[in-house]
Order: structure tokens, then C-alpha cells, then sequence
């Protein structure tokens, strides 16, 4: 009997129809911590995060959604434990997953946490690795389902570096069946194999980030330099100049079209403060809704398939977490 753990290291992980079960697990949730009713599933449990990079989003969003599940959360990072004083990654997994009930990793390579997943005895989150971000989209995608319906059969416009983020889009196009038009400056295309894709069917790459963006139901991107290819900053500056999100490209996407960014942002840069922070820009819920999609992950991994609890309606009294 296989008795090892379900992890989450890329978003092909999982199923469109175990996506499905995670975003309406993730409304309900978002709903019940709304009504600041307490749903706690977890108590007892904890979750150890390891942090080799900088965060803010994935760490607060993790730490309060555990707590918010009633259980604990750890925080451990590379420089204050033995990690970085050589101890083996697979010593650390042993340790770490005999007390613990599940653990997240930010880290540099990917087989780096595919080494630790291999070693534990719970399951592992991916919180960004330099190939992927599958929490990331996962929010992404549960954000554009609440504001415009099913995400099947749109088009979302990648425009810049073709990274962890882009990549873990392009997985998410074709496991939930929608088109992701890439539009990236010479030299930083799509690499299908180190995005992990089964084939190139949802995949339509741009010379021209403006045909990308074309009637483009979201249009996203990310920062120039991503965490670890700093020493790359002066020349990707240089390169990426006219991969800008700008007014002019939101004009040309479709009518309705969101703006995303995983943020943190470099205004100016990838994209022009009028359109992050403009009324297509869906940034601030994409952020919050790390939180909500994480519980439902964490609920998922942890217990399993958690069967629908009528959620009791919210008597006019009741107050919410909702400010104008
Ligand atoms: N989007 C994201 O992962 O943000 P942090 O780097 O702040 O965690
Ligand atoms: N691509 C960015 C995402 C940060 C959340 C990075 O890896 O630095």
C-alpha cells in the first residue's frame, strides 16, 4: 500500500477536478472568515515553513491562514538554522516531518524541494521555487473565477520573463483548458520542458507583447528580475523595456480584461502605475485570496476531501470583514 504523502511542488500536481474541489472550498472559507465565524479543522496540527528567499504574501498568508484553521505555524529560515551550515536537505525532511503535519519550502532550485518531498513523511508545499509558484496561481486563478466565471476557453496574456510565474500559468492553461498568449523579448522564451508541460497546445508565444494582449480576457506579469537572478538586473532592464503593461495594451486586451501581478511590483517597470493601480487591476484581491486558497490547500492535504458544511447564513447582526 503506497502510504505516501500528496505534495504540491507544481500546480500538475493536482487534477482540474481537485482544483474545482479547492475553489469552492476556498469560497466557503473565504465566506465563514468574512462573518468572522471560526472554523477550526486543525487544531493540533502544525505547519513548519522554510523561507531560503525574502516574502512577504506567502509567509503572512500561510501563518495567519494556519492559525485562522486553528493550528500552529512555524517559521524557520535558511540563515538562522542549519540549513545553511551544510545539514543534508534530506536530514532536514526526516527531522522536520516527524514534527510536523505538513511543511511549505521557498527556495532557489526545484530539486531542491523535490529532494526534501522525497525524505517526508507529510505533505510539501511549494511557496516558490525558481522554476515554480503553484500557490500563486492557484489564488490567480480562484481570483478571476470570482470575478468573471470559469476560466475555461479564455485567454491570459503573459507579458515579460518567461519565470516561476509564467510557468506555473502555462501548466494551469492546460490543465484547466484555457489559452496563454506569451509574449517575452528575444532570449527569454518559453522552455517547455523547464515549465513542465505536456505539450504546447494552450501555449501561443508573441514577438509583439501587443498581439498577446489582443482581446486578452486577463492580461499579468511580474517583475523583470526575479529573486536570485539579481546579478542579471542591469541587462534585463535593458532587455525587458518594452514589455511594459501599459494603458495602451489594457486598450487593446478585451473590454473587461483584468490586470493580475503577483506582487511585489516595480511600477514603472513591468507595468505603469495607471493600470496596477487602475480599475481593471484586481491586484489587492489576488493578494488576500493567497490566504483563502491556501486554507483550502491546507484543509485538502491534511484531511482530505472535507465534505460541504452548510455554512449557517449570516444574521443581519452579524458583523463582516468587508470596509467600503
Ligand atoms: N507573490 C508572492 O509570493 O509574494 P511574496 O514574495 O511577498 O511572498
Ligand atoms: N518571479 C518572482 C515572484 C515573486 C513572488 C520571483 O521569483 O522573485
Amino acid at each position: 500500500m503506497d502510504i505516501s504523502p500528496r505534495h504540491f511542488l507544481q500546480f500538475k500536481d493536482f487534477s482540474r477536478e481537485e482544483f474545482d474541489h479547492l475553489f469552492q472550498r476556498a469560497l466557503w472559507i473565504k465566506s465563514e472568515f468574512k462573518a468572522y465565524r471560526k472554523y477550526w479543522p486543525l487544531i493540533d496540527r502544525t505547519l513548519v515553513m522554510i523561507f531560503e528567499k525574502a516574502s512577504t504574501r506567502t509567509r503572512l498568508s500561510f501563518e495567519a491562514g494556519m492559525q485562522q484553521l486553528g493550528g500552529l505555524a512555524i517559521y524557520l529560515n535558511s540563515d538562522d538554522s542549519q540549513i545553511k551550515r551544510g545539514e543534508p536537505i534530506e536530514d532536514t525532511a526526516q527531522v522536520i516531518s516527524r514534527m510536523s503535519d505538513a511543511v511549505m519550502i521557498r527556495t532557489f532550485g526545484h530539486d531542491r524541494i523535490e529532494r526534501f518531498a522525497a525524505c517526508s513523511r507529510v505533505p510539501v508545499i511549494n511557496g516558490l521555487t525558481n522554476e515554480h509558484h503553484p500557490c500563486q496561481i492557484l489564488a490567480d486563478v480562484f481570483t478571476f473565477i470570482e470575478h468573471r466565471g470559469p476560466i475555461q476557453g479564455k485567454t491570459v496574456a503573459w507579458i515579460g520573463d518567461s519565470n516561476n510565474v509564467c510557468n506555473t500559468w502555462l501548466q494551469a492553461a492546460e490543465i484547466l483548458d484555457f489559452k496563454l498568449h506569451v509574449s517575452t523579448p528575444p532570449g527569454y522564451e518559453v522552455a517547455p520542458e523547464r515549465a513542465g508541460l505536456r505539450g504546447t497546445a494552450h501555449l501561443e508565444q508573441f514577438a509583439d507583447p501587443m498581439d498577446a494582449a489582443h482581446l486578452a480576457d486577463l492580461v499579468t506579469t511580474d517583475v523583470w528580475t526575479s529573486m536570485g537572478f539579481e546579478a542579471e538586473n542591469d541587462r534585463r532592464r535593458r532587455d525587458f523595456a518594452a514589455w511594459q503593461v501599459n494603458p495602451e495594451m489594457m486598450r487593446v486586451a478585451h473590454p473587461e480584461a483584468l490586470f493580475m501581478h503577483c506582487l511585489p511590483v516595480h511600477r514603472g517597470e513591468e507595468v505603469a502605475a495607471e493600470v496596477i493601480d487602475g480599475p481593471q487591476s484586481v491586484v489587492w484581491d489576488e493578494a488576500e485570496n493567497r490566504m483563502h486558497t491556501q486554507k483550502a490547500l491546507l484543509e485538502f492535504l491534511l484531511l482530505g476531501r472535507v465534505d460541504f458544511a452548510a455554512a449557517p447564513s449570516p444574521s443581519a447582526s452579524t458583523p463582516s470583514r468587508e470596509l467600503p
